[in-house]
């Protein structure tokens, strides 16, 4: 564990975003309250079924892209629990030799994961809040992998919804942007009311509220300032789905613009 995080005890009858993402992945890492809040929102907000799918989907397709614009770095920020079609396992498709620095505020996360990636080389897993971007850069799991002075991609996908206005998401990237060379990326993907009404976007916050880690909506001029100092590559801030397509690889998952979510990838100039 990284400096002086408080280590939090699994509490198998609160829900937690992570687990609530794995379940909604269809994966087995979650519990009854994880799996009863979910189905309740899902009850009340249909769209949020296919929100982690296509969140997943555009993770595949960005870290592909960046591969191939010659990235070998990454730092992916909420990186969640290990499922299938994790960053490493992406990346190292395309290029054999990527560093994936792994950072997650949910020991059982960091546990899983660590377990997971048990003798894989140049993969680490840092226990760490993203909000403390000072901690994060200066963990030994970050500073000894990642090489700071050749170009890094930043990922935060799907995690700046869980980060408050009171903490300046817009601040926390320029702050892990100034430790970026140019050349760099951020990918960023958010949560933000497309097809939801006003009551959805009430309902799903609420949901969220009783784990560690609320959710905050944005609307997508809000989300666009979660890009600072980068310029946006093609095709821009679009709904998930829209964003370089893969129509053969994924076109199931992404078959639908009502994940209300949007994404993009900046690059740093
Ligand atoms: C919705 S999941 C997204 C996982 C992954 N990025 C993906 O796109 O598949 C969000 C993750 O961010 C983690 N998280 C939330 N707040 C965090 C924070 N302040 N610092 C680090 N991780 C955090 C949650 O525990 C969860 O695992």
């Amino acid at each position: 564990m990284s400096g002086d995080l408080q280590v939090r005890g699994v509490d198998m009858q609160r829900p937690s975003a992570a687990r609530m993402f794995d379940y909604y992945l269809g994966g087995t890492a979650n519990f009854a309250a994880d799996r009863q809040a979910v189905d309740q929102l899902v009850a009340e907000v249909p769209e949020a079924q296919v929100y982690a799918r296509a969140t997943r989907a555009f993770l595949g397709r960005l870290v592909r892209f960046l591969s191939h614009r010659g990235i070998d770095q990454f730092l992916d920020l909420g990186s969640g629990m290990p499922t299938v079609g994790n960053v490493h396992e992406i990346a190292r498709r395309c290029r054999s030799d990527a560093r994936v620095a792994y950072v997650e505020i949910e020991p059982e996360v960091v546990a899983h994961a660590r377990q997971l990636l048990r003798g894989v080389d140049n993969v680490t897993v840092t226990h760490a809040d993203i909000r403390d971007p000072r901690m994060v850069l200066s963990a030994p799991e970050v500073t000894e992998l990642l090489d700071f002075t050749r170009p890094v991609a930043v990922l935060a996908v799907s995690i700046l919804p869980y980060v408050p206005d009171g903490d300046d998401p817009v601040g926390l990237m320029a702050s892990y942007r100034d430790s970026c060379v140019p050349g760099s990326y951020l990918a960023v993907s958010h949560s933000t009311p497309l097809t939801m009404t006003e009551e959805q976007v009430h309902r799903s916050e609420r949901a969220y509220r009783v784990t560690h880690t609320p959710l905050a909506i944005r609307d997508v001029e809000r989300i666009r300032q979660l890009f600072p100092g980068y310029e946006l590559v093609e095709p821009g801030l679009v709904p998930l789905p829209q964003w370089r397509p893969e129509p053969d690889i994924n076109a199931k998952q992404d078959a639908t613009a009502s994940a209300n979510a949007v994404g993009g990838v900046g690059y740093l100039p």
